[in-house]
């Protein structure tokens, strides 16, 4: 059985101001179901890590660097989350990808940096609309897995999630056909790369306009584990009802 995961990626929102939202999240869910995680930016992670200590919400960067270290201003590595207290890290995300040009090649070596400092990576796909109206949403989500996923993949290791480009922030949803097709092709590309016993383990989460309106359903569909939801995870208030529904999902 998969434990579900509900994600929040805070994306470059919130500052020490807002940890109390995750105290509020703790007590509305002091022992849930699922896995809780929120990712904030790079610069609250070790004081939400210690918020979150003695909870059961765990902590994630939203990117990092491929190397270890080195002459990379700006950049963060994976042991660096890792010290700060990250247990995950957000890798490809489509932002990323469209404002720095991350291509499938940087999130291998990301993902493999991730592996190595022990963090669970999160690999981000998706098709723009562009794509899906084009009849080629499976060719791509399936290209971004193969040049994004290193061998080596495992439940403990990878988290993939599918994050249709054109359901971003715009309170757009795919059906729950759409998210369901797209979702058991992952599986089933995981299964012919990893095998049964690997792919049966490593959760696929859907993101793009999950809210606590919507999330019941899209929990309902086969092959969704979980969600990596933005704008709805900042607020305790809107991030627990998500919570609340995966639990519901996963009982
Ligand atoms: P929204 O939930 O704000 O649409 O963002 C989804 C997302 O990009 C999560 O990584």
């Amino acid at each position: 059985m998969r434990r579900k995961l509900a994600a929040g990626n805070w994306k470059m929102h919130g500052g020490a101001g807002d940890l109390a939202e995750i105290a509020a999240l703790a007590a509305a869910h002091p022992s849930p179901v699922s896995e809780v995680l929120i990712c904030p930016p790079a610069t609250l992670i070790s004081r939400m890590a210690e918020a979150a200590a003695d909870t059961p919400v765990e902590v994630g960067g939203q990117d990092c660097h491929a190397e270890t270290k080195g002459a990379h201003t700006g950049d963060v590595a994976a042991g660096m989350l890792a010290e700060a207290g990250a247990r995950f890290v957000i890798l490809g995300h489509s932002e990323r990808r469209a404002d720095h040009g991350e291509s499938d090649a940087d999130v291998h070596a990301k993902t493999r940096a991730a592996w190595d400092a022990g963090l669970t990576a999160v690999v981000c796909v998706g098709e723009t609309l562009e794509e899906r109206e084009a009849g080629r949403t499976l060719e791509i989500v399936g290209g971004q897995i193969d040049g994004s996923v290193p061998n080596g993949a495992s439940p403990e290791r990878l988290v993939v999630a599918y994050e249709p480009v054109w359901a971003i922030g715009t309170g757009k949803v795919p059906t729950l056909d759409q998210i369901g097709e797209v979702h058991g092709f992952i599986r089933a590309q995981l299964v012919d790369r990893f095998g049964a016993g690997a792919a049966d383990g490593i959760r696929i989460l859907y993101g793009g306009s999950v809210k606590p309106g919507n999330a019941a359903e899209i929990f309902g569909v086969a092959d969704v584990d979980g969600a990596l939801v933005g704008g709805a995870s900042l607020k305790a208030a809107d991030f627990g009802p998500i919570v609340t529904a995966l639990d519901a999902a996963g009982a």
